[in-house]
C-alpha cells in the first residue's frame, strides 16, 4: 500500500489491485504529547500483533518534517543497526509476533504551514491526520485498516494552553511542575489513525447536553476564540438537530459522553470528523445575521451535519483502504443532504445540489483530472477529495435509495452496520447490504463506481396510435484510461402534463407510478417505453429530481418547455426546464455575436414567459428567485464545444439588460414589495419565508443593476443593509459595476470589518468576482494587500480560487494574463501549502474546451509550473495529468 520513492525522488502511483491487507495490526496506542511553544515531542507506545506469517520487519510511515529521537522494543533501547530509516519509512527488522513499540519523535508544528500533521492556528494546537498526515506525528502504520483503541495524554503550559482536548472520553487532569499541567483521553473504539485528533490552546466554549433516544446525557461543547463565542449558537442547534436527525431516520445514537467541536482559522478543507472531536473550518461554525449569509447559515448547518453523520459512516464503519474514500463520503454527503432537506425545502436542496454537481463535477467528468467515483490509483490521495468522490458518490447513493426504494435501504443501513460495525470496508461491502436489504441485483449498478465520465441520456418521442413510445439512448464519452463504456444502470423518474396542464398518470409498459412520478429502470444502451392513451398536446416532464447525474438531451420544443415552466407541477422539473429554455436562448445570443455585437435579441415568447415568473405571486419567493437565477458563465461554456468567454460574458448581460428594460416595472414593483415585507418583519429572522424574500430581492438586484435607476437602488440597498445577506448582495453587484459609489463603497465594508476574517475573506470574493474592464488589475494587485495571504487557506480561496474557477470572463483574458497570475500564484503557494496549491491547478487543465490561442496559452501556463523548482507531488500529479493529451 506504501507510495515508494523512485530514485527520482518522485512518488510512485500506487494501485487498487496491489492491495494487500496490513502485516501487523496496532491494537493499542498510546501517546504523551509534550507541547512547548514551538517544538513538541510525542511518545507513542504501541502494541502490535503480526498478522502475516511471512513478513518478518515491521515497516511504518512516517518521517519527513520530524525528527526521530529513539526506538525501544519490548523495554530495550534499539540499536541503530535493528532498524532502518528511509524519507517515509522506519523499518524494525526481525520483530517478534506480539511486542510493544516505544517511539519519540520531535515535532516543530509552529513551522508547520502545510496545516497536516501537527500545527498551530491562531497560537492554539490542532492536528490534521486525514488522510496521511498522522505519520508526521509518529511512526505508525497509517492506512485505514489499522484500527485500534487510543489513550492520550498531553502536558503543556496551564496558562497559555488551558483546554487540552483529544478522542473520545475525558480522563484524569491534574497541574504539573513549571506552570504546566496535563489532561488524559480514552476512546474505547477502534479507529484509524486518520480519525485521531489532539488540541491544545487558549479557547472559550459555548457548552449545551443532548439526551440521545436511549436516554444517555452527551456533553456538547464548541471550542473557538472567546470573542466568537456569540457566533456558535447556530452551530450548535444544527449539532442537536443532527443527532435527532440520525436517530430518527436511522435509528443511530451517539456513542460516547462528550462531543468536542473546535473552530480553527487556517484549515485546509471544511471540516474532519476526527471521533469526539471535530475540527471545523471557521467558516462553517461562525455565523451571526451581521456577518454571514443565510447561504453561509445553510453551509453551517450542513457541515456541521456532515461530520455529525460521519460518526457512523466513516468512524463505526471507515474505509479499508483511500481507493474506498467514496464509502464515506459519498454517503456521508447523501445523509447530509437528505438531513437539510427534512430541515428546509427539499426542492430548494435539490436545485441547490444540482447546481453544484453540475458545476464543480460534470466539468471534472469533462476533463483531463477525470477519475471514476472509486479511482483506482492515485500518486496524492489528496488529491482524491474531489467531487467526483463527494457529489457523484452522494448520487450513486441516491440512486440506490431511488432504485431499492427508502425501506430497503434503511434497512440495508442496518445490515451494513450489523456486518460491519468496528470494520473497515469497501464500496462493495456497502452495495452488498443493499443487495441483500432488497433482493435486487446490483452488479452492472456497481458499473457508477468504477466508470468515469457523464453519460449522456438521449429521449425522443414517437406517436403510435394513441400511445407514446418513449426511447432513451445512453452513451459516455471516453475519459483518460477509460476509452470504452458499458451502459449504466440508473433511475430515470419522470411524470406527464396533459395539453391542459393537468397532471397525467398514463399506464407505462415497463414503469412503475410512484408519488412523484413514473420510475423507468435504464440498463441498456437503447430502451423503449410504451404510454398508454396519451392525449395529444401532452408533455413529459423528464429526469425529475434529477434522479441520475446524466446530461439530459431531449426534442422538447421551445413551445413545450414553455408549457411546462406554466404547468409542471414537480418544482425541480420546472426549475431545470426553465434552466434548460434559457441555457439555449443565451447561447443562441452568443452564437449571434459578431465582433464584439450581438446578431439577434432575446425571442419574445422566453421575455414574456421570463415576465410572468417574476409576476408569479403564488409561488415560494425563494423558488422564484431560483427560476431566474440565469445559468452561470462557467455553466453556458460547458455546452459549447470551444467556450467563447468575452462572448457568453457580453450575451449573457444582454439578456439581463433586456429582461431588465421589458419588465422594468414588474421588476422594482417586485422588489420594493419584498424589502417592504422584509423592513415590517419586528427583527431578522432564519424562517423560510424571510429568506425567501431576502433571495428574491437580492437576485433582482442583479436585473436592477442594468436599468437606469439601478446604481440608486444598489447603493441603497447597500447602505440600508442590516445584515451580511443583504449588504454582500448589493457589494457582489456593486464590485462588479461601474457605479460612481463603487470605490466608496468597498472602502466602507473594507473599514467596517477589518479584523473580522471571513467577512474580508468576502471583500476579497466580491472583487475576484467582478467582471469590470479592470478587474483582473485590480485581483493581481489585491495579492500585495496587507489583508491577503498566501498561509491563510480561506484568504486564499477568497481571491485565487473564486478568480480562476468562477470568473470566466477575466481568467480566460485573451493574453493570457490570467492564466500567469494563476500559475504563479500556483507555484509560491506549493512551498507553503501543497494541498492547497493543487486544489488550484483544475481550472488550468481544461484548456481542450478553448480555441487554439488560448490553449497554447493554458499549456505554457502548466509547463512553467512543472519546470518550477521543487513543486510537490501533489502538484506534480495534477499538472502532468492536465498535460497529457
Ligand atoms: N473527511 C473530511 C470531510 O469530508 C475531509 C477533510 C478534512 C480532509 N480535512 C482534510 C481531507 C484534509 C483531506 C485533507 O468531512
Ligand atoms: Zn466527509
Amino acid at each position: 500500500m506504501d507510495a515508494g520513492l523512485n530514485t527520482s525522488g518522485v512518488k510512485q502511483e500506487i494501485f487498487l489491485k496491489d492491495y494487500t491487507s496490513p502485516a501487523f495490526m496496532a491494537e493499542t496506542v498510546d501517546l504523551l504529547f509534550d507541547l512547548d511553544e514551538d517544538t513538541a515531542i510525542v511518545t507513542s507506545r504501541v502494541t502490535y500483533k503480526r498478522m502475516d506469517s511471512g513478513q518478518s520487519n515491521l515497516v511504518l510511515n512516517g518521517g519527513e518534517f520530524m525528527k526521530l529521537l529513539s526506538v525501544n522494543l519490548d523495554g530495550h533501547l534499539l540499536g541503530e543497526d535493528a532498524y532502518v530509516v528511509t524519507e517515509e519509512t522506519l523499518t524494525v527488522k526481525s520483530v517478534p509476533d506480539v511486542f510493544t513499540l516505544t517511539i519519540q519523535t520531535e515535532l516543530y508544528p509552529a513551522d508547520n504551514t502545510r496545516l497536516e500533521g501537527l500545527y498551530k492556528s491562531g497560537g492554539n494546537f490542532c492536528t490534521q491526520c486525514e488522510a496521511e498526515g498522522f505519520r508526521h506525528i509518529t511512526y505508525f502504520p497509517d492506512r485505514p485498516d489499522v484500527m485500534a483503541v487510543y489513550t492520550v495524554r498531553i502536558e503543556a503550559d496551564k496558562a497559555r494552553y488551558p483546554i487540552l482536548l483529544s478522542n473520545g472520553n475525558p480522563g484524569k487532569t491534574g497541574d504539573l511542575p513549571e506552570g504546566r499541567h496535563f489532561a488524559e483521553w480514552y476512546d474505547p473504539y477502534p479507529k484509524p489513525s486518520y480519525l485521531f485528533a489532539v488540541v491544545a490552546g487558549n479557547l472559550g466554549v459555548l457548552s449545551d447536553t443532548y439526551k440521545t433516544k436511549s436516554g444517555k446525557r452527551v456533553d456538547l461543547n464548541i471550542y473557538a476564540a472567546e470573542a466568537d463565542l456569540e457566533k456558535c449558537h447556530h452551530a450548535m442547534a444544527a449539532l442537536k438537530a443532527s443527532m435527532k436527525w440520525d436517530e430518527d431516520v436511522f435509528g443511530l445514537e451517539y456513542d460516547l459522553d462528550v462531543y468536542n467541536i473546535l473552530a480553527v482559522g487556517d484549515f485546509n478543507m471544511g471540516a474532519m470528523e476526527n471521533k469526539g472531536l471535530n475540527v471545523f473550518n471557521t467558516k462553517y461554525v461562525l455565523a451571526s445575521p451581521e456577518t454571514a449569509t443565510d447561504a453561509d447559515f445553510d453551509h453551517v448547518e450542513g457541515v456541521i451535519g456532515h461530520e455529525y453523520f460521519h460518526n457512523w459512516t466513516g468512524n463505526r464503519v471507515t474505509c479499508r483502504d483511500w481507493f474506498q474514500l467514496s464509502l464515506k463520503e459519498g454517503l456521508t454527503v447523501f445523509r447530509d443532504q437528505e438531513f437539510s432537506s427534512d430541515l428546509g425545502s427539499r426542492a430548494l436542496k435539490r436545485i441547490d445540489d444540482v447546481r453544484l454537481l453540475r458545476a464543480a463535477q460534470f466539468p471534472e467528468d469533462a476533463g483531463p483530472l477525470a477519475h471514476s467515483v472509486r479511482p483506482d490509483h492515485y500518486v496524492e490521495i489528496n488529491n482524491f477529495y474531489t467531487a467526483t468522490v463527494y457529489n457523484k458518490g452522494a448520487e450513486v447513493i441516491r440512486m440506490m435509495h431511488r432504485l431499492i426504494g427508502a425501506q430497503a435501504f434503511r434497512k440495508g443501513m442496518e445490515l451494513y452496520f450489523n456486518r460491519h460495525d468496528g470494520q473497515a470496508v469497501t464500496c462493495d461491502d456497502f452495495a452488498a447490504a443493499m443487495q441483500d436489504s432488497s433482493g435486487k441485483n446490483l452488479d452492472q449498478f456497481k458499473l457508477w463506481y468504477s466508470q468515469a465520465g457523464t453519460p449522456t441520456l438521449t429521449v425522443t418521442r414517437e406517436r403510435d396510435g394513441g400511445d407514446i413510445l418513449l426511447t432513451v439512448h445512453q452513451s459516455c464519452p471516453p475519459t483518460p484510461g477509460q476509452p470504452e463504456k458499458e451502459p449504466n444502470h440508473l433511475p430515470f423518474l419522470m411524470g406527464w402534463i396533459g395539453p391542459n396542464g393537468e397532471p397525467l398518470e398514463p399506464a407505462c409498459s415497463n414503469g412503475v407510478w410512484q408519488e412523484d412520478g413514473c420510475l423507468l429502470e435504464i440498463s441498456n444502451s437503447t430502451e423503449t417505453f410504451r404510454f398508454k392513451d396519451v392525449p395529444t398536446g401532452s408533455v413529459p416532464s423528464l429526469l425529475r429530481t434529477f434522479t441520475a447525474p446524466v446530461h439530459l438531451k431531449h426534442d422538447l420544443s421551445k413551445e413545450e418547455k414553455l408549457f411546462l415552466m406554466s404547468h409542471d407541477r414537480d418544482p425541480f422539473a420546472r426549475w431545470d426546464i426553465t434552466q434548460d429554455l434559457l441555457r439555449v436562448e443565451i447561447l443562441r445570443l452568443v452564437d449571434s455575436y459578431k465582433d464584439g455585437k450581438a446578431q439577434e435579441t432575446v425571442d419574445k415568447d422566453v421575455l414574456d414567459a421570463f415576465g410572468t415568473v417574476l409576476a408569479d405571486e403564488s409561488a415560494d419567493p425563494a423558488f422564484i428567485a431560483e427560476l431566474i437565477l440565469l445559468p452561470s458563465e462557467n455553466d453556458l461554456g460547458q455546452y459549447m464545444d470551444v467556450i467563447k468567454p468575452e462572448e457568453i460574458y457580453l450575451a449573457r448581460t444582454q439578456f439581463i439588460s433586456q429582461v431588465a428594460d421589458a419588465h422594468r416595472d414588474i421588476v422594482l414593483e417586485r422588489y420594493k414589495k419584498c424589502r417592504e415585507m422584509l423592513e415590517n418583519q419586528a427583527q431578522y429572522s432564519l424562517d423560510k419565508n424571510s429568506k425567501g424574500l431576502r433571495r428574491l430581492s437580492n437576485t433582482l438586484l442583479g436585473f436592477i443593476k442594468q436599468t437606469s435607476s439601478g446604481e440608486d437602488v444598489c447603493c441603497e440597498h447597500y447602505n440600508n443593509a442590516t445584515n451580511m445577506t443583504d449588504q454582500f448582495a448589493a457589494l457582489s453587484v456593486i464590485a462588479s459595476s461601474e457605479f460612481q459609489c463603487r470605490n466608496e463603497i468597498l472602502a466602507n465594508f473594507y473599514h467596517q470589518w477589518k479584523g473580522e476574517d471571513l467577512v474580508i475573506d468576502k471583500w476579497f470574493m466580491a472583487q475576484a468576482m467582478s467582471r469590470r474592464d479592470d478587474a483582473l488589475e485590480n485581483i493581481v494587485n489585491l495579492i500585495d494587500h496587507p489583508d491577503f495571504s498566501l498561509t491563510n487557506p480561506n484568504r486564499m480561496r477568497s481571491l485565487v480560487m473564486v478568480f480562476a474557477g468562477q470568473n470566466q470572463r477575466h481568467f480566460h483574458a485573451n493574453d493570457g494574463r490570467g492564466y500567469n497570475f494563476l500559475a504563479e500564484i500556483i507555484v509560491k503557494v506549493d512551498k507553503v501549502n501543497p494541498q492547497v496549491a493543487a486544489r488550484l491547478v483544475a481550472p488550468l487543465g481544461r484548456w481542450k474546451k478553448l480555441d487554439p490561442h488560448r490553449q497554447k496559452l493554458m499549456k505554457t501556463s502548466l509547463d512553467a509550473i512543472l519546470n518550477a523548482k521543487h513543486i510537490s507531488d501533489d502538484v506534480g500529479e495534477l499538472v502532468a495529468k492536465s498535460l497529457a493529451t
